[in-house]
């Protein structure tokens, strides 16, 4: 297995540019099902999640291939069925996506329980309450989920919690479900829009994504073509932080600024400056910060993903914050691994009380999920002394060339195999 090695205190100075959106991809890779013909997906971030979905469309008889520049050519028309008892799904979170799509398809799915980060309970009772309403018919056994339906037909939904893999799952069945389907209380993320306007410019017809109301009219089919997915936020955002941290001052290209505005908006309070070029954004570092409280929040509320870099930009800044995970009961375990690192931080429940210390110091820390996987890389870009970070299989999942874009930077940072010898001078 790998880790990466960091010496910190560097100030982070230059240009990055950042890849498609994750979970964007995750989302648009299986909605192609539902075409059966041939899509050209773009900008996709080549990454380990997006691999095990080319996988999976492999295994279900389709053909899908990558290329290094995040191209993948996919044909799904050979699919003739979405069972995928064997396991693969487990690999990742999105897989329930092949729920809605194979549904919409094929009306019948059987897959695995879906994986992903160990964060919380995820139930995907909102999935199957959608699902449910337009006419299918779940079992649930021993880990595997089926789904049938004789015919799905289109129904008003409405959502108890707002779910981002409920509304794009319910919106992928509704595609061909008879008349219209109303989704409301729908979640409004950028995924969300992405994956319907690729469905839209597929043929589908669907509307008010972005908005908490979503309507579709179901189609008879839909057709091939080729779509760009959206620039990653969450990656977008996890760099800007990393400016905060390490004083840095970084232009981050290839972004929407539309999408990182609670990011923007915080690290502006705190004090950073931060200019708007059309797709980019310079962040840099001309004073020093203040504390600030965060409460994660659906979108346009701060993120969730982006709740672990914040918590560690905040435990470097003298006083006093609180931040409140609002939307995964547990996705504070990685703070265990910042105070190895010195940091101040008390949590209980769903809060973290954080008393800003001067510096981090270095330490060997173990990423527990992909977010606070990339934010233990933050933490140890600004602390002093050279660290180590283990378990970053978590952080291939999301992060594209991690280090190497952090190396051009300016950061100190090398991939190294667990049994090579751990030496500072290893990375200068
Ligand atoms: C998506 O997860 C993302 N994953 C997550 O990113 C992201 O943190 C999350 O949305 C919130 O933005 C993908 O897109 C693959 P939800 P998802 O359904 O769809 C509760 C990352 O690191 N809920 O919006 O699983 C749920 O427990 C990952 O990139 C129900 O109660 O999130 C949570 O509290 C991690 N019942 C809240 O809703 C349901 O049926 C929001 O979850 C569904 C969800």
């Amino acid at each position: 297995m790998a880790k990466l090695l960091i010496e910190g205190g560097n100030r982070l100075r230059g240009k990055v540019n950042i890849s498609g959106f994750k979970n964007a991809a995750l989302a648009i890779i299986p909605a192609t099902i539902l075409t059966g013909s041939v899509c050209v997906v773009e900008n996709l971030p080549v990454i380990q999640d997006v691999i095990v979905y080319q996988d999976i469309l492999k295994k279900l008889g389709g053909e899908a291939s990558l290329s290094d520049s995040g191209t993948m050519v996919i044909d799904t028309s050979k699919i003739q069925a979405c069972n995928l008892p064997n396991g693969l799904t487990k690999k990742l979170r999105a897989s329930y996506y092949l729920l809605g799509a194979g549904l919409g398809r094929f009306k019948e799915v059987t897959i695995s329980y879906p994986g992903g980060c160990d964060i919380g309970l995820r139930p995907i009772d909102q999935h199957v309450k959608g699902l449910e309403a337009l006419g299918a018919v779940f079992e649930v056994n021993d880990g595997l989920i089926k789904v049938s339906a004789e015919k799905l037909i289109g129904n008003k939904i409405y959502l108890d919690v707002v779910s981002v893999g409920a509304t794009i799952n319910i919106m992928m069945a509704a595609v061909f479900a008879e008349g219209k389907t109303v989704i409301e209380n729908a979640a409004k993320e950028p995924h969300v829009v992405d994956t319907a306007n690729f469905l839209n410019a597929m043929g589908a017809n669907i509307r008010g994504a972005g908005t908490d109301v979503i309507r579709i009219t179901g189609v008879q089919e839909l057709h091939g073509g080729t779509y760009s997915v959206i620039p990653d936020q969450v990656e977008a955002g996890t760099y800007m932080i990393a400016s905060a941290v390490t004083k840095g001052d970084l232009i981050i290209n290839n972004i929407i600024p539309k999408h990182l505005e609670p990011v923007t908006a915080k690290l502006k309070e705190m004090g950073m400056s931060i200019e708007e070029y059309g797709d980019s954004l310079r962040v840099h570092y001309e004073k020093e910060l203040v504390p600030v409280n965060i409460k994660t929040l659906p979108y346009p509320g701060f993120p969730t993903d982006l709740q672990q870099p914040m918590t560690v930009l905040l435990s470097t800044v003298k006083g006093e914050s609180i931040v409140i995970e609002s939307i995964f009961e547990n996705r504070f375990r990685y703070i265990e691994e910042l105070h190895k690192m010195g940091a101040n931080i008390k949590v209980e429940g769903r809060v973290a009380a954080i008393s800003g210390i001067e510096k981090l110091k270095s330490a060997e820390v173990k990423a527990t999920d992909l977010r606070a996987g990339a934010a233990l890389v933050v933490a140890c870009l600004a602390a002093e002394g050279v660290s180590t970070v283990h378990d970053i299989y978590h952080i291939d999942r999301g992060y594209e060339f991690i280090e190497n874009k952090f190396m051009n930077l300016g950061a100190k940072i090398r991939r190294v195999e667990d049994d090579e010898e751990n030496s500072a001078e290893m990375i200068r």
